[in-house]
């Protein structure tokens, strides 16, 4: 098949890859000259494990290309729609200008019949406009028009993109399902199941999976807040209810509320899109507001833990992209605690493996610092944000020696507490017993409650 993937961010990018890979001949188009400029010499803009090496492999086999001018879709069977939907500044409903914007483009330029897929999430209708814009665009074009969702991960991408819990296809013309069914051939024959709906119920797919995965980790988190209060250990209440298969075990990880370039702004779009349906869904309200509270509320919890006052106090902030193993710091959870932490009149200084330069921009009045240990120097506490491997196994003694106070706020739980405590750190972290294995003084809390 020959494929044009118009935007070749993290999306687009990692499809046109993997696309490559299975044999396909792929043009990755993206208007940012600088970025494709890069991308000819292989240089890869964002951080993804193992992407480097699946691009070169691609370039090599001459399977995979880039350009900035959209001539060569003419030739394409398919063109993959991969351009950003932010959130609308002002009302947070999706931003499809990039999308609409790229309809209008590929619409001059399509010879025979082609298919033109929109692979960015977007809200539901998207694909009638798109084929509207297309159409009057180009009256005389012969295409389809159909949605294929994307659920890669960032950090998991390209293992994502090649081993999916299934592929989405909404589409009602036959010609497109069979150019699909094409594309995704190498997938189901690795058993990934291939589902057929219509175009508007495959664009609702998306956002409803995101809506649930992101009310699941809120509904944790709140569990987590109980546990804190009348001494529970949320993680083994997150394994006593994920051990019930109708419940699951994923995405059950309490933390310092989702952040990332994907589920804030796909649970505010489609709040939006259901009440212009006339249909709130109240759950997802309820999800994005107690979100949004939970990450500057996280300050609180590192006042706290240095007895009430963050004034003057120097923290160390260990991790800053809103997951590991990416450099996006899209509504990372880092930026809104980072700066609850500095209007409560704390000094901060961070250090993340990859993120850094990103969150320069986001976080000018941070002093940041070129490893753990340099970053833990003479800091009053240690807050683990992101939960990067190399903070899997710090050296305690030494993070002691280098600290002001010992004190450890860890938003990730990737510690045990009588490891801490017997190392003479004081230790927070998300809905466990501090300082101490469940010890009787939480029983008799309970019962007293
Ligand atoms: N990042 C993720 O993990 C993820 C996962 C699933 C779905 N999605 C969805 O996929 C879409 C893309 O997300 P992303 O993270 O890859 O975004 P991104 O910002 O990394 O990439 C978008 C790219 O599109 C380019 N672009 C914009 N308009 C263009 C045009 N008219 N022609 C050519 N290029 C153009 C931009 O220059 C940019 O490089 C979004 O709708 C997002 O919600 C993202």
């Amino acid at each position: 098949m020959r494929i044009a993937m118009i935007g070749s961010g993290y999306v687009g990018l990692v499809s046109g890859a993997c696309f490559a890979d299975f044999g396909h001949y792929v043009t990755c188009i993206d208007k940012d000259a600088a970025k494709i400029s890069a991308l000819k010499q292989c240089q890869i803009p964002i951080y993804e494990p193992d992407l480097e090496q699946l691009v070169r492999e691609g370039v090599g086999a001459g399977r995979l290309k880039f350009e900035t001018d959209l001539g060569c879709i003419a030739e394409a069977d398919a063109i993959f729609i991969a351009v950003g939907t932010p959130s609308r500044r002002g009302d947070g409903h999706a931003d499809l200008s990039y999308v609409h914007a790229a309809a209008r483009e590929i619409a001059p330029h399509l010879k025979g019949f082609t298919v033109i897929i929109t692979k960015s999430t977007v809200p539901v209708g998207t694909g009638d406009e798109v084929e509207r814009i297309m159409r009057e665009t180009n009256p005389g074009a012969n295409f389809a028009v159909a949605s294929n969702p994307e659920f890669l991960r960032e950090g998991a991408a390209i293992r994502d993109f090649k081993l999916p819990d299934r592929i989405v296809v909404g589409t009602d013309d036959e010609r497109a399902r069979k150019v699909l069914g094409d594309v995704y051939r190498p997938l189901y024959l690795n058993q990934a199941p291939i589902m057929y709906t219509t175009r508007r119920t495959a664009e609702l797919i998306k956002y409803a999976a995101n809506a649930f995965l992101a009310t699941k980790i809120t509904f944790i988190n709140e569990i987590a807040d109980l546990c804190e209060k009348v001494g529970g250990d949320v993680q083994q209440v997150a394994r006593g209810i994920g051990l019930d298969n109708r419940i699951g075990g994923k995405f059950l990880h309490a933390g310092p509320g989702f952040g990332g370039s994907c589920f804030p702004k796909d649970t505010i779009a489609l709040i939006k899109t259901a009440q212009d349906a006339e249909a709130p869904l109240r759950i997802v309200e309820t999800v994005a507001a107690v979100n949004d509270a939970r990450k500057r509320g996280m300050a609180r919890k590192v006042a706290a833990a240095l007895g009430g006052s963050l004034r003057g106090k120097t923290i160390a902030v260990l991790g800053l992209t809103f997951k590991p193993n990416t450099d996006d710091m899209r509504e990372a959870p880092s930026i809104p605690l980072i700066t609850a932490l500095q209007d409560l009149g704390a000094v901060v200084r961070a250090y993340d493996p990859v993120g850094m330069d990103q969150a320069k921009r986001e976080l000018p009045d941070v002093t940041y610092c070129d490893s753990t240990y340099s970053c833990a120097a003479n800091a009053d506490a240690l807050v683990i944000v992101t939960e990067w491997e190399q903070f899997r196994a710090l050296d305690l003694n030494r993070l002691k020696k280098e600290m002001a106070q010992p004190v450890i706020v860890d938003l990730r739980n990737i510690y045990r507490p009588d490891e801490m405590t017997e190392h003479g750190f004081t230790y927070e972290s998300i809905g466990r017993p501090a300082n101490a294995k469940a010890g009787p003084g939480h029983h008799h809390m309970v019962r007293r409650l």
